[in-house]
């Protein structure tokens, strides 16, 4: 064992040449024995926790007397399990050589999400394989997690080598399974080393025990393996994070130089404007720089008052980064709730966000295999391959040449929890052949013909909650008063457009995107569009708003309680629900968000349908949408 010659903590120093990594393996693979040696061999361990370590390895370990070294890092996992620190915990150590990042990450199957949050910091996984066992399911989910995240460098710590007699024909075996499999993950690097995390062997110095090994010992590698490409060889990248205006006199837009370098004087781009200027100064606490480059927080200064706002990409003219409204990117998703296509989130690609949607999945990757699956929708922990739009352009670049600018993350735009990760794979254009052609008999024209305002009425509520019933009146009595309209109804729209739909969450939302543009349609032709559906949620029901000018779209909540729905049952489909033939039925076992402020709020107890008919008219009235000729 190697002798302790510390006497304070040392201060991780953070220099240039850092090394972030990631261990992927399960707990029994020896991971966190593995973490807990390095930081031993390498002087990282206090004397006061080395005393503790000793004492807990007596009274706790699994290894007979010696140094427990799990527990060192066992312990901070125990915290993370009362919820004290974050699901991924960073470790910082350093050798005379170089300075390390670790991102400890847990290796359960269900926590694909961690594993991507770690990952996507790395320059290099360490993958744990027992000598024993060989190359597992679950080496081929990490290894694939890792090559999407834009790991390029990988090594094989092929451990317990002690338990597998030191031979050298389990190495040779579980490499060659391993190169077969990673072939075409695009790593630069695969090196595996025999290792014995509990004794140490190979870890710090070459192990006498594997004498026919003559590759570097673990530290050694990591000490000098080159990482290009270097963040600072790439092509410069700035996204502006807040323009710093702090008086008339001095404007300038602070950030982090993401890769590249930039020189005072050079000439930028904004990159979706595309308006382009000088360098005027590079501005930080410490004073002016000549020149700034990756991992630089700087405050950069113009030549020429342009238009650049929070969000903004600078780049060089000539190196200008992709920007558009679509891309295909992989997508992982990170939520209970699982991915509606077609919903509207929010999308935050380096430090612009924008409001998007995920508008198809082309496939979901098995992440075993990665066969290629046919998908609707994405649940926790699944990585699919998709197109996504956002509703204003957005600079990017493919990840695998940007892991900054190339990756974004999704945002619930009602819970605000961060609910996938993205990789970009590449642009999409909107095909350039189609525009919008002007109609010289606009929307404006139509509906004074008719005399009325369009509008859009959307009744909203659960199954036999009286929405078509109370619709149907609305309609019969607009009809008297001349007003041109038309009735759009959930059970007909499904005879029809939408009969490839079902109730899936998923289906439900295209269900409703679809309803909205016909509705859309109908009002541009200058017509009152009366709307039956369910829509049971508020995304969908505020996306379909979106569409329309404020005073154009009445949400009108027909709440009457299930109980007495049930009761109704109007269309006999409670009995069924009952009798178990229909599932995912709102209200029931599917849910039913309630409108947070419709325009009209229909409590329908005690009331006849011809009198909430009349309430809505009397609306529609005061609106002056009616009866204003
Ligand atoms: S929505 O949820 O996608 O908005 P929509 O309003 O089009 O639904 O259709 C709802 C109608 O479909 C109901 O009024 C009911 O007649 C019928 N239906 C059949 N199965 C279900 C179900 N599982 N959940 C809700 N409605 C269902």
């Amino acid at each position: 064992m190697t002798t302790i010659a510390m006497t304070k903590c040392p201060v991780a120093v953070v220099t240039k040449d850092q090394l972030r990594f990631i261990t992927c393996g399960s707990v029994d693979d020896g991971k966190s024995t593995l973490i807990g040696r390095l930081l031993h061999d390498s002087n990282m361990i206090c004397e006061d926790q080395l005393t503790a370590l000793e004492r807990d390895s007596i009274r706790h370990g699994t290894t007979g007397g010696d140094i427990d070294f799990a527990l060192l890092v066992d312990g901070l996992e125990a915290e993370r399990e009362q919820g004290i620190t974050i699901d991924v915990a960073y470790r910082f150590f350093s050798t005379r050589r170089r300075s390390f990042v670790v991102a400890d990450t847990p290796g359960h199957e269900q926590y694909t999400r961690n594993m991507a949050t770690g990952a996507s910091m790395a320059d290099l996984a360490i993958i744990l394989i027992d000598a024993r066992k060989g190359v597992l399911v679950q080496t081929k989910r990490h290894s694939f997690i890792c090559s999407l995240l834009g790991i390029r460098h990988i090594v094989l710590a092929v451990n317990k080598i002690d338990l597998a007699d030191y031979q050298k024909k389990s190495v040779d075996r579980i490499g060659g399974e391993y190169l077969t499999f990673a072939a075409g993950l695009g790593f630069a690097s695969i090196v595996p080393i025999p290792i014995s995390a509990r004794y140490g062997d190979n870890l710090v110095s070459r192990s006498d025990h594997t004498k026919w090994y003559t590759g570097p010992c673990l530290l050694d590698h990591l000490e000098s393996i080159d990482i290009q490409p270097d963040a600072a060889t790439q092509e410069f990248r700035f996204p502006v994070q807040w323009v710093n205006r702090p008086n008339q006199d001095f404007r300038g837009y602070a950030g982090s130089v993401v890769s590249g370098s930039i020189s005072a004087g050079d000439e930028i781009v904004v990159a979706a404007s595309g308006q382009t200027t000088r360098i005027k100064r590079i501005v930080t606490q410490k004073g002016d720089l000549p020149r700034a480059q990756a991992g630089d927080a700087v405050t950069i200064t113009l030549e020429d008052e342009i238009d650049i706002g929070r969000g903004d990409l600078l780049a060089r003219p000539r190196e200008r980064p992709k920007v558009g409204c679509q891309f295909a990117a992989y997508l992982i998703w990170m939520d209970q709730d699982p991915l509606v296509p077609g919903r509207n989130y929010i999308l935050r690609v380096g430090s612009q966000t924008k409001a998007g949607s995920i508008t198809e999945i082309k496939h979901r990757i098995d992440v075993n295999t990665r066969e290629h699956l046919a998908a609707r929708t994405l649940n926790l922990n699944e990585i699919g391959f998709c197109n996504v739009a956002t509703a204003l352009p957005v600079a990017f670049d493919p990840f695998d040449i940007n892991r900054k600018t190339g990756s974004f993350i999704v945002i619930d735009t009602y819970t605000n929890r961060t609910v996938g990760a993205g990789m970009i794979a590449f642009g999409l254009r909107r095909p350039t052949n189609i525009a919008l052609q002007p109609l010289s008999v606009d929307r404006v024209k139509r509906a004074t013909l008719k005399n009325q305002k369009p509008c859009v009425i959307w009744f909203t509520g659960l199954s036999g909650a009286g929405k078509s019933s109370i619709a149907n009146i609305v309609d019969e009595k607009l009809f008297a008063m001349s007003c041109h309209t038309m009735m759009l109804d959930g059970d007909n729209l499904r005879h029809g457009l939408n009969r490839d739909l079902g109730f899936t969450e998923a289906d439900r939302a295209e269900n409703i995107r679809r309803v909205g543009e016909v509705a859309k349609l109908m009002a541009d032709s200058g017509l009152i569009v009366i709307c039956s559906f369910i829509a049971p949620c508020r995304a969908e029901r505020d996306m379909v708003r979106s569409l329309f000018d404020e005073e154009e779209f009445i949400e009108v909540f027909v709440d009457t309680p299930l109980e007495e729905c049930a009761r109704r049952d109007s269309k006999g489909l409670y009995a069924k629900v009952k009798a178990g033939e229909i599932k995912s039925f709102t209200g029931i076992d599917a849910p039913y968000e309630i409108p947070i402020r419709p325009e009209m709020h229909l409590r329908t107890k005690g009331q006849t349908p011809e009198q909430l008919a009349n309430a809505v008219v009397n609306l529609l009235v005061a609106r002056a949408v009616v009866g204003y000729r």
